[in-house]
């Protein structure tokens, strides 16, 4: 059939695949140390409002068609509302975390009973310092690996040896952005995007390389954590200030959702970090 083109068929057709997310109610949230640059103790955070706004991005995705489990937060463990730093899952393996910081390492072990309650078989705790989906992002068939302030870059091919893919070391400079995925985002499997002031020269140049399409995102988007958002390939869901990122995602084709997570920003987390995905 013709003559039913849109004006927008010009831009890249964007295909949703459809994801499974494991999420962390925060029902014990808190700021109550201080572990990340956005982290200040003194500041009080809304827990209401904090559950409001997590509530809000659980139905959204449920409204754009993806599965949402969740595991049960542990009284004691504030960051576990951050679930993509439990663990990284590809090909239905299991790379459980080990925490940087005494705070948070108690959380590994409910990820680890998490994942072998539901028969995945193949579910291995990290030897080296490494928090999960904070620091590796899946594209493609590719893994891209942060280290400088959270991950050893030893962990890189610990994660090598037990997905059977290649891992790119990506080292951050930054200390506001301490995780990868405060400055880097999988797009769909050959796009991405990122803040270049977050890297070291080499790194740049290997992300240069690797994705010379990659969209680039400014200082301005990057401190509202724009980065830190969940695509699934269509679809973008990004936090609500990230306004001049989401206006660039527009122009691709993507279409953007915008939510508010300010009560979790306070503890230097957002949309992604809300969010771990399984890939079987
Ligand atoms: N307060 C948490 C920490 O410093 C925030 C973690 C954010 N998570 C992320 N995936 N970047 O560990």
């Amino acid at each position: 059939m013709t003559g039913l083109l849109a004006p927008e068929t010009n831009l890249t057709p964007r295909h949703a695949r459809i994801r499974n997310y494991v999420m962390c109610r925060p029902d014990h949230f808190e700021v109550s140390y201080s572990i990340n640059p956005w982290m200040d103790p003194e500041k009080p955070i809304d827990k209401a409002l904090a559950t409001a706004q997590w509530e809000n991005l659980r139905t959204l995705f449920a409204e754009l068609g993806h599965y949402v489990q969740t595991i049960e937060p542990a009284p004691g463990l504030p960051d576990m509302v951050f679930a993509a730093n439990g663990a990284l899952v590809v090909d239905g393996k299991v790379l459980i975390s080990r925490f940087r910081h005494p705070e948070r390492q108690a959380e590994a072990r409910f990820w680890a009973e998490w994942f072998r309650k539901r028969g995945y078989t193949e579910v291995v705790r990290a030897a080296f310092t490494s928090e999960g989906e904070g620091d590796y992002v899946t594209t493609g068939r590719a893994i891209l690996a942060g280290n400088g302030f959270r991950s050893d870059p030893r962990s890189q091919a610990e994660a090598e040896a037990l997905f059977g893919r290649p891992v790119t070391g990506l080292k951050l400079v930054d200390p506001r952005f301490y995780h990868l995925d405060t400055a880097l985002a999988a797009l769909d499997d050959e796009e991405i995007v990122y803040y270049p002031g977050a890297f070291d020269a080499e790194s740049l140049r290997v992300l240069e390389n690797l994705f010379p399409n990659a969209l680039l995102a400014d200082e301005e988007d990057a401190l509202v954590f724009g980065l830190n958002l969940v695509s699934d390939g269509c679809n973008v869901i990004l936090p609500e200030p990230a306004t001049g990122l989401a206006a660039k995602l527009r122009a691709r084709g993507f279409r953007t959702h915008h939510v508010d997570l300010s009560e979790l920003l306070k503890a230097g987390g957002s949309v992604k970090c809300c969010t771990l995905e399984i890939r079987h």
